[in-house]
């Protein structure tokens, strides 16, 4: 135990309604993943190139999900290297295995565990990667003590988190929608915790507080503008928020449709959405 709220009965609570929320949401992933592994890779491939993956090496991937950004990196690590793929929630993981084996990817095995808490064999793995998942982890300084100990000496972790909400604007949108049409109180909304790491040096801290070496955070803005043709929103929105969307009344819904449809359109200059992303990444290397 290392006094974080995490260890406390409170940090068990949210680890359980963590766990819970993401259960429901496994099948809302699972269904665009493959759709939005596309736009996914503009945000993997700085994580990749910060966590300098080589063909060979061997990789733990926390918090995978439906499979971001492993299945990119089970790929460039090739036949000689290997993956796992980690997460907390089984259900979440079965659509990274779903994913891999129809990408006929033979270089994974896979792993269902809480980030603070991984299985006692220590210096495995050669990098340990993670995209937007330690902000949920309630006990975050055990979590990222717990991937220095499964490095090898001199291997290298690299985590991306969000920035502020007020720099993505999608989620500030759909929050925004959600919270004024569903109410603040849904206990299925959570638009907070994906926030928790967003300030600039959080990251790092937590970083060096376990014993790495670092050497700063990057961060990551994206200013996509998209057609308007079409509402590129409609996953995203499923992914947030589709199970208090499906658990809404007919009219909610729809008054939720017409807020997050109002919401965007806001967004339109010049004939094209612009959406602002905002990414934090920060390596840390265990010294040999
Ligand atoms: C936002 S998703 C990120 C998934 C994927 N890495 C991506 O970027 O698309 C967050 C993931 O973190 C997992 N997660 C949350 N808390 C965790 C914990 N304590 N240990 C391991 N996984 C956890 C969830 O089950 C979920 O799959």
């Amino acid at each position: 135990m290392n006094g974080e709220p995490g260890d406390s009965e409170a940090g068990d609570q949210q680890r359980e309604a963590v766990r819970e929320d993401w259960a429901g949401r496994a099948l809302h992933w699972d269904r665009h993943a493959d759709m939005v592994a596309e736009p996914a890779e503009r945000l993997n491939q700085p994580l990749i190139e910060a966590a300098d993956i080589q063909p060979g090496q061997t990789i733990l991937d926390i918090a995978t999900g439906s499979g971001e950004p492993g299945l990119t990196v089970a790929k460039l690590v090739g036949a000689n290297g290997h993956l796992t793929m980690s997460d907390m929630v089984p259900e979440m993981i079965a659509g990274a295995e779903r994913r891999a084996n129809d990408l006929g990817l033979t270089n994974i095995d896979y792993m269902i565990a809480d980030m603070a808490d991984l299985p006692p064999d220590a210096n495995l793995y050669d990098r340990v990667i993670s995209r937007f998942g330690l902000m949920f982890c309630p006990n975050k300084k055990k979590a990222v003590s717990e991937a220095f100990r499964v490095l090898k000496p001199g291997g290298r972790a690299t985590w991306m988190v969000w920035g502020p909400k007020s720099n993505n604007s999608s989620f500030a949108v759909i929050d925004g929608a959600a919270k004024k049409i569903f109410g603040t109180d849904n206990p299925k909304l959570e638009f907070d915790l994906p926030f928790s790491l967003s300030e600039n040096g959080a990251l790092e801290t937590l970083l060096r507080d376990a014993g790495f070496e670092t050497e700063g955070e990057q961060d990551i803005k994206l200013h996509p503008k998209l057609p308007t043709d079409r509402p590129f929103w409609s996953a995203m929105v499923d992914m947030a928020v589709g199970r208090p969307r499906d658990a809404a009344t007919e009219g909610d819904r729809a008054a939720f449709d017409r807020e997050v449809e109002a919401r965007f359109g806001d967004l339109i200059k010049d004939g094209r959405y612009h959406i602002d992303m905002h990414a934090r990444i920060c390596s840390g290397v265990k010294l040999a």
